[in-house]
């Protein structure tokens, strides 16, 4: 446990002022808990590391959508990267600005296009000549230019795991690099399209720089190309996607990010960048309590009260979070290795595997950086009502949104009409 918002004080585990164990006997297991301090302090590394360099910040808001977290983001003045009218929706909700909305995404519809046209957004981030057609013609409809970014897709290898590399040729996002140039130019004569900018976003928890920076360099020479034919672009997107560290990572600092990306983009282009899993991943934990202990002939297992229903990323990308023991226990109880597991019926329902804790009866755990991709991924499987999520701010524990109520899982089901017979 590196982060400062992080504490443990006489054998409990502390988030800002506020001890965890207090807030799972409040508020029940599973919870989600967020780091208010936390968050504003990793917007806050992105910002000041930019200096003096024009540049703007799109949170993406997929990592973590809950107003409460997007309404402390907006009042540090971040923009927002959104990917449905959903996400769009919630970005209003919260009073943030339109204008520094950029709306990515492969397959927007025409009514989300037409709500963002609507709502002014910043930016489309377009992926397809397909796309680019059907955005000319809805802004024509709606009078407007949409002010487009082509995102190209610069075919280098994030070096990240599959399901979210989105760099190469083989992924469904963004224009091959060979097709972006005349994506442009036909996007620079259509009558309801205004080129504004290029995009690049080539996957998640990327952990060095030099993918970041092959990327870039390849943006820059299509937009030198650009510049050449008369194409004019005034902003460069960077994406999202440096990771943070979960297990052994050892991803570069921000500041260094930073400073690469600036080095790559020159000085007379705006830089964007839409950052998600290192805003709020360190900034959250999953609480869970173990229900029980089983021991079968091959494996130790923990099974806990949260499940692949909370936290889907262990099942689906075999991700690595650590575990924390809320309250450490008397020295009485031994570490031994347990499989966490839970209640759900899948074989592949695992928070954590072969991990060493010393596990007392009922035991409270915190599955650490479950800020992003957490909450947001949930879902009501096993009819499993959503957690509560909470955010503490020094030593207030804020309420952001509460458990799902088992009411509310059915409530807008009709059965069939009675038979006629
Ligand atoms: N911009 C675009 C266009 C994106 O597709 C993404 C993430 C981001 C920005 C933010 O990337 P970040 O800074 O959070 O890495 N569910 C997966 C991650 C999926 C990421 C999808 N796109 C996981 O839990 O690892």
């Amino acid at each position: 446990m590196t982060d400062p918002h992080f504490e443990r004080r006489n054998g409990e585990l502390f988030m800002e002022q506020v001890a965890l164990r207090q807030i799972a006997e409040r508020f029940g297991t599973p919870c989600y808990v967020y780091s208010r301090a936390a968050l504003t302090a990793a917007w806050h590394r992105y910002d000041r590391a930019f200096g003096a360099r024009r540049h703007r910040i799109h949170y993406a808001v997929k990592a973590n959508a809950n107003l409460a977290v997007l309404d402390t983001l907006a009042r540090l003045g971040s923009g927002f990267d959104i990917v449905s009218a959903g996400e769009l929706a919630r970005v209003l909700a919260v009073g943030g600005d339109p204008a520094r909305i950029v709306f990515s995404g492969v397959g927007k519809t025409a009514a989300e296009m037409r709500a963002a046209l609507d709502a002014g957004v910043g930016v489309f981030n377009v992926e397809s000549p397909a796309e680019l057609a059907r955005l000319n013609e809805i802004a024509g409809q709606c009078g407007q230019a949409a002010r487009v970014a082509i995102r190209v897709n610069p075919d280098v290898d994030a070096q990240t795991h599959p399901y979210i590399s989105t760099g190469l040729t083989d992924n469904k996002f963004g224009v091959p690099m060979p097709e972006a140039l005349t994506l442009y130019r036909r996007a620079a004569e259509l009558a309801h399209i205004q080129v504004t900018g290029i995009a690049c976003h080539i996957g998640s928890q990327i952990t060095t720089l030099a993918p970041f920076i092959d990327a870039l360099a390849r943006v820059m020479v299509l937009v030198t190309q650009l510049a050449q034919e008369g194409i004019d672009i005034a902003h460069v997107d960077a994406g999202g996607g440096l990771g943070i560290r979960y297990q052994d990572e050892t991803p570069p600092p921000v500041a260094d990010y930073v400073a690469a990306v600036c080095l790559a983009i020159p000085e007379r282009y705006e830089i964007c960048i839409e950052p998600g899993r290192s805003i709020c991943g360190p900034a959250g934990v999953l609480l869970t309590r173990v229900e029980y202990l089983k021991d079968t002939p091959t494996r130790r297992f923990a099974i806990c009260d949260a499940a692949m229903t909370e936290l889907i990323r262990p099942a689906l990308y075999e991700a690595w979070h650590a575990v924390e023991v809320v309250q450490t226990p008397p020295a009485s109880v031994a570490a031994l290795e347990y499989d966490l597991v839970g209640p759900v019926c899948e074989s592949a329902d695992f928070l954590a595997t072969a991990r060493c804790l010393p596990l007392a009866p009922h035991a409270l755990l915190s599955i650490m950086s479950a800020g992003a991709y957490g909450h947001v991924m949930a879902s009501n499987y096993n009819a499993r009502p959503r957690p509560p999520e909470l955010v503490v701010d020094g030593e207030h524990i804020h309420l952001a949104r509460p458990r799902e109520a088992l009411a509310a899982l059915f409530a807008e089901e009709q059965l069939l009409p009675p038979d006629p017979r």
